[in-house]
């Protein structure tokens, strides 16, 4: 049985150890950056700069979420707007690997920027276990190389602390409750942000769509929990395909694009089953998105795949 309240004074200690200099921390305002920053800051003190980059890639409205959560923590949160940056270092990408690194890579090289201007040592990540077994750190295969793991480069100076490499998403959440952290409960949300959940072209254009479509998703789903219809899935999530199909807009012919609806229950992401949805719920989405973002998208389809032989997200 998994002891937070032992973890957490374990894990200070052990910070405290290690961080002996100016140590910078990558917040993105999930579960696991949060947890991860609030032990740093326990540890650090003032050592500890907490820099939060918007990407571009993020969902809607969470820059305003994440800096009105930290200052809540009375956490000071350099935020660091990086969209531009982002989208021209991924422009005409569409490999996933490929992506993957691209993100890993311009996220340190952002960094080493602060770390240019602050003199930090150290850089501490949010990493937990399933993060590193997926990027092939144990002896299965690379399945995905989870963008704060395997898009590394090999000469970055700031060395890098994981005090959750060891811990599961279900012992961070219990971990987050003891905390006392507002995201505690809050759905995982995967490190290179949209850019996974855009398949083919990563344009801002693309990248809006399924932000907005991201946050109907959430917004339905959430809606109907409230009301007793359905319970909230671990995790559930647009994401936009690279098929267009023909559709009708009015009595015109259109050839649009495509949404994917993803929910499953997991306990940790490791493995998962996809959510059995009311069809009125679902109608609701699809009649919502394809609406909003009029034009753009006109059919809406649900996954039924579990993982394995799935992976949650798309990418
Ligand atoms: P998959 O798609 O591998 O996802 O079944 C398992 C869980 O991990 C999240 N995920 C990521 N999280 N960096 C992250 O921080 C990543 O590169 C990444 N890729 C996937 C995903 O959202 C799910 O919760």
């Amino acid at each position: 049985m998994f002891d937070a309240v032992q973890f957490a004074s374990e894990s200070v200690e052990q910070l405290k150890s290690t961080i002996d200099d100016i140590a910078i921390i990558a917040c993105s305002g999930g579960v696991d950056s949060s947890v991860a920053a609030i032990l740093a800051k326990r540890a650090a003190g003032d050592l500890l700069h907490c820099v939060y980059v918007d990407t571009g890639l993020m969902r809607k409205n969470e820059t305003e979420f994440i800096e009105k959560m930290f200052a809540e923590q009375g956490i000071d949160l350099i935020t660091v707007h990086a969209a531009d940056r982002y989208f021209k270092a991924l422009e005409g990408v569409t490999e996933p690997e490929q992506k993957r690194k691209i993100i890993g890579e311009t996220f340190i090289r952002i960094f080493e920027d602060e770390q240019a201007k602050c003199g930090a040592k150290y850089l501490i990540q949010g990493t937990i276990a399933p993060d590193w077994i997926e990027s092939g750190g144990g002896v299965r295969d690379t399945i995905k190389s989870h963008h704060n793991v395997g898009g590394l480069p090999e000469d970055m100076t700031l060395e890098i602390v994981e005090p959750l490499r060891d811990l599961y998403k279900d012992e961070v959440r219990i971990l987050a409750r003891e905390l006392d952290i507002i995201v505690a409960e809050r759905q995982p949300f995967p490190g290179p942000g949209l850019a996974l959940r855009t398949l083919g072209d990563l344009t801002r254009e693309r990248v809006a769509v399924v932000r907005e479509a991201c946050a109907i998703v959430e917004e339905e789903f959430e809606a109907a929990a409230e009301a007793g219809v359905m319970e909230l899935p671990w995790q559930y999530f647009a994401a936009l395909l690279p098929v267009r199909s023909v559709g009708v807009h009015g009595d015109v012919r259109a050839y649009g694009e495509t949404i994917v609806v993803r929910a499953v229950a997991s306990m940790d992401g490791m493995s998962a089953r996809f959510s059995e949805i009311p069809f009125k719920v679902l109608e609701k989405i699809s009649t919502r998105i394809t609406n909003t973002v009029k034009g753009a998208v006109n059919r809406v389809v649900y996954d039924i795949t579990h993982k394995p032989p799935g992976t949650i997200e798309w990418e």
